[in-house]
């Protein structure tokens, strides 16, 4: 079965990473990538996703510049010792490359181009989304899935002691999506486990298209990891989780409830369930356990163009 995918992102380096995923994934087809602030500026994200379109020869697919700012009205900070100086590890792409960038209504066309068989991939934070839901609300309900990388369940936070960076990073519109959008969501409980051991990374970096561009974007974060987490096998590549899911679905545990997000105070962009025993069933469905062995497995099977699962 072919997953039709529009990807809004934050390029960023385990966003580039998911990139790579979606074009390589013999089951995917990548339909258009809307580029947001979050690991680097809105300008940044367009530039670095362009980029690893233009690595790929696929500079056809339509790059969609979105949100500059988050609706809380953070001012945002920038990782430059997680994600390199401009998002991807050593690589600093010097200028945009002739490519397929349109407007915000692109997202529109798109929507009611793929209509029933679009699936939307949400792997930064989620004002450009909440923005195009709320424009967009009698196309959105044709979409067929919405998968999101976010939030933390009764584990620590990577952003704050209680919150994940893409909540975090604009709780409003995280709030708005999981208050009003069925989605299915990889929280950092799953998507901790897509770690990338040494022998894994070695491999990738002999892959045919991409294997100096995943050498290059991933020097900055595995020292990251290193030195910050030494007690990891290797780095957490978080945003190619709700990807895998979608097109095997069996990888994960789910539990469904309804999401509040706390946007005030200290806990600002803590994800909140009710999991008591008689709590009721909601609308969001979050990824609990992962088979990370299967995970890793189908990860490297697609990005080698053998993926034969779900
Ligand atoms: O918490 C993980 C998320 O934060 C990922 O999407 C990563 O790209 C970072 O922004
Ligand atoms: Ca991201």
């Amino acid at each position: 079965m072919k997953h039709y995918v529009l990807l809004f992102c934050d390029p960023g380096i385990d966003d580039a990473m998911a990139i790579m995923l979606a074009i390589m994934h013999p089951q995917i087809e990548l339909v258009g990538i809307v580029t947001s602030y979050g690991n680097v500026t809105k300008n940044q994200s367009t530039i670095n996703a362009e980029y690893i379109l233009k690595v790929a020869g696929m500079s056809h697919i339509p790059v969609i510049p979105a949100a500059f700012r988050s609706f809380s009205a953070f001012e945002e900070v920038s990782y430059p010792e997680i994600h390199g100086v401009a998002g991807l590890g050593s690589i600093v792409p010097e200028h945009h490359f002739p490519g397929n960038r349109l407007g915000f209504d692109t997202i529109r066309s798109i929507l009611t181009t793929y209509n029933r068989q679009l699936t939307i991939i949400e792997l930064g934070r989620m004002t450009a989304l909440a923005s195009a839901f709320n424009l967009y609300e009698n196309e959105f309900s044709q979409v067929k899935n919405v998968f999101i990388m976010g939030g933390a369940f009764f584990i620590p936070g990577n952003r704050t002691p209680v919150a994940e960076a893409n909540v975090y990073g604009d709780s409003v519109s995280a709030r708005f999506i999981f208050r009003f959008l069925q989605t299915t969501i990889a929280p950092l409980n799953v998507t901790s486990q897509a770690i990338i051991t040494p022998p894994l990374i070695q491999r990738l970096t002999s892959h045919p298209t991409f294997g100096s561009t995943i050498q290059a974007i991933l020097s900055v974060y595995i020292k990251y990891y290193q030195e910050k987490h030494p007690q990891l096998s290797g780095p957490p590549i978080h945003d190619i989780v709700p990807l895998l899911i979608m097109v095997n679905p069996s990888l994960a545990t789910y539990v469904s409830r309804n999401i509040e997000v706390i946007t005030m105070g200290e806990a600002t962009g803590m994800t909140v369930i009710d999991l008591r025993p008689d709590s009721p069933i909601g609308q969001q469905k979050i990824a609990w356990t992962i088979n990370q062995k299967q995970l890793l497995q189908d990860y490297e099977n697609a990005m080698f163009g053998f993926y034969a699962g779900g």
